[in-house]
């Protein structure tokens, strides 16, 4: 029974700004795809990895990446979507063909190229322990303000109970697979299961999970690096 973890990669990375896509975009040499998959692969719990990529460099894709998987295992590369929920489908329907064994399916994005291998781990025993869905989370920091169309505060909802949502995302197979079924939209893979009436488990998530989205982030990233993660 296969662990596979989906990664949608297909993004431009507009505002990153460097003119290509996010997920080719080198830290210390290393592009960010490159970062992620070899983070999922070192969990040692990952078997197969689905890479959603921008249509124009599936080649290239296929070539950063032909040797990260380690024995045993194997990465896929197809074109992605429009959207990242289009990539999400593309690379589920693509893991559900072609590897009939799918038990667990992470949804990991490329741009979470830092996240350290035990919130992998964390999430797949999650998943692997009976919940249907899991989550990486991490605590509000700031406050944060309900606002209305103007901009004025209409409510401060108490951050005690909210969190911040990270990747990847773990689901059991047929959960995810029903989910995408159903015609549904929403804002990220949990929240499209959350409208089923799924529960979805929270695991804590890591500082290094964040996403990487702006060039500051890239700036903290390379920080990150220099203190001597992968
Ligand atoms: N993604 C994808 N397919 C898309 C859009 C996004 O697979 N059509 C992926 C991105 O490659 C990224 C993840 O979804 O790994 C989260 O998206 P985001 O951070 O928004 O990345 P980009 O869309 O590349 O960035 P931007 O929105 O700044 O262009
Ligand atoms: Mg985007």
């Amino acid at each position: 029974m296969s662990v596979v973890a989906l990664v949608p990669a297909a993004g431009r990375g507009e505002r990153l700004g460097f003119g290509m896509p996010k997920a080719l975009v080198p830290v210390d040499g290393v592009p960010l795809l490159t970062r992620a998959v070899r983070g999922l692969f070192a969990s040692g719990c990952v078997h197969h990895v689905v890479i959603a990529a921008p249509p124009s460099d599936v080649d290239q894709v296929r070539t950063v990446t032909a040797s990260l998987a380690p024995a045993g295992g194997a990465v896929h590369v197809l074109a992605g979507g429009a959207e990242r929920t289009d990539s999400v489908r593309l690379a589920l329907a693509h893991a559900l063909a072609e590897i009939p064994d799918t038990r667990v399916v992470l949804v990991h994005d490329a741009a979470r190229a830092f996240t350290p291998p035990s919130v992998v781990r964390d999430v797949v025993a999650a998943v692997e322990s009976g919940h249907d869905a899991v989550i990486p989370v991490l605590p509000v920091a700031d406050t944060v303000k309900q606002v209305d169309e103007v901009g004025v505060v209409v409510a401060t909802p108490d951050r005690a109970v909210l969190r911040i949502v990270q990747t990847p995302q773990g689901f059991n197979a047929r959960v995810l697979e029903n989910a995408y079924r159903s015609g549904l939209s929403a804002t990220d893979d949990a929240a499209l299961v959350e409208l089923l009436g799924v529960p979805v488990a929270t695991v804590p998530g890591h500082p290094h999970a964040m996403k990487i989205t702006t060039p500051f982030d890239l700036a903290v990233a390379s920080a990150v690096l220099s203190g001597g993660t992968r």
